[in-house]
């Protein structure tokens, strides 16, 4: 499979780092080919420009999109399955990560309408889409406010939509306290990554 990490943390000295080296570790391990797009570390552009807001917001496709946006468009359109890896921040992905959904789910690309106000997506539709997320709070926090639920609708109901087959959340939660949770959490993702076929 071509599998096509978009990571987000600006520290290798996390948890969120050690996650990423498990999971490339796990991955090596079966026949895959994987790309990283670090986007802290390649200083990904997450702000939108006035020309750029001018295309989008006003969805004129005949305007041209930035060569970096056209990069990225390269890379999903490589990829069998994309694992989107960070830590929760207020709820919610890195401002670096929701930015690059801002710009490279352009108009005309990830969504668009037809004349008769029907939706249109150009982009390949991707087999398999895994979202993991560091979280300082625990999990059964995060499930009984219900703030889990509200970052499953917006990541995988939302921002991958209809645009993946398969669609999955792994919060990997409690990292406050993360002596207590380390081990079992680095030992999911080994198993996530080895058994990454049977998605
Ligand atoms: C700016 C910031 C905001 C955070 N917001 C949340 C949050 O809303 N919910 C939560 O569970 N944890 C939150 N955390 C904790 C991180 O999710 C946690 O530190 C991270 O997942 C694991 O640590 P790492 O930074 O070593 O990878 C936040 C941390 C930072 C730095």
């Amino acid at each position: 499979m071509n599998i096509l990490i978009i990571y987000a943390h600006p520290s290798n000295k996390s948890f969120t780092y050690k996650v990423l080296q498990t999971l490339l570790k796990a991955l090596n391990m079966g026949n895959h080919r994987v790309e990283i797009l670090d986007l802290y570390k390649m200083k990904f552009q997450s702000d939108m420009t006035e020309e750029e807001y001018e295309r989008e917001g006003f969805a004129k496709t005949e305007l041209p999109l930035s060569e970096d946006v056209i990069e990225e468009h390269r890379k999903i359109e490589w990829a069998d399955a994309v694992i989107f890896l960070y830590p929760v921040w207020w709820s919610d992905c890195p401002a670096k990560m929701k930015g690059w959904f801002d710009r490279v789910y352009s108009v005309g690309y990830a969504y668009g309408y037809d004349k008769n106000g029907g939706k249109t997506v150009k982009m390949k539709k991707i087999k398999l889409g895994l979202v993991i997320c560091t979280a300082g709070h625990p999990n059964e926090f995060l499930d009984k406010t219900g703030i889990a639920e509200s970052m499953r609708n917006v990541m995988l109901d939302d921002r991958l939509g209809i645009r993946f087959g398969k669609k999955e959340m792994i919060i990997l939660g409690g990292t406050l306290e993360l002596e207590k949770v380390a081990n079992s959490h680095l030992e999911k993702i080994m198993n996530v990554g080895i058994n990454m076929d049977e998605f």
